[in-house]
């Protein structure tokens, strides 16, 4: 299902594991600006008609946020500040302007963040396996969810314009595989 044209960094995963704490507190945020995402996605007049769907994901959303909330509290570690994610700042920055290329744009970018949030929670999830159960079994409980929202913000894009999907994502999955190469120092998601 899923359309990468380059793989997770090797590294990604060993720096990940080793800051799990940090990892959690960055992946609250992230549950809380995918909630906002999709609220800010209902501004569009191409996608009013969606508005409960939206409604529905960013629900889905904040409960995701409470979960890692919950996680945070338990572990005793305090719900503090985000890292910058310079992967979505730049796919974020090439949104072009005007109502109907900023809106398939938009749908993309959100679309390639559940896809690549679903891909690295799969990742997570087998190799917490054998050392953090419990949490392994959190990440795998949330690829569903996430994969589900990558695949409706595609098909919301499609269904205002296809052809023009399928050049956007043309271009964002070139700049994906650019920017996956490019070294990211930080114990973030993404
Ligand atoms: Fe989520
Ligand atoms: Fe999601």
């Amino acid at each position: 299902m899923l359309l990468f044209r380059e793989k997770i960094p090797a590294d990604w995963l060993p720096k990940v594991l080793s800051n799990i704490n940090a990892v959690l507190v960055d992946h609250a945020h992230l549950e809380r600006k995918a909630a906002t995402s999709a609220l800010n996605l209902e501004k569009y007049r191409d996608l009013y008609e969606r508005v409960d769907d939206l409604n529905s994901i960013a629900i889905e959303e904040l409960q995701h946020f409470q979960l890692v909330l919950a996680l945070l509290k338990k572990r005793g570690v305090p719900f503090g500040q985000p890292f910058p994610s310079p992967w979505i700042t730049a796919l974020m920055r090439s949104v072009r302007n005007g109502q109907r290329a900023q809106v398939i744009d938009h749908l993309i970018c959100c679309s390639l963040i559940e896809g690549r949030s679903c891909e690295k929670f799969q990742a997570l999830a087998a190799a917490l396996s054998p050392i953090e159960p419990e949490l392994s079994q959190f990440y795998a409980s949330l690829v569903e969810s996430e994969g589900n929202h990558y695949a409706t913000y595609i098909l919301m894009a499609r269904a205002i314009d296809d052809p023009e999907t399928d050049r956007r994502l043309d271009f964002y999955l070139d700049l994906d595989a650019t920017l996956m190469r490019q070294p990211n120092p930080h114990p973030i998601l993404h």
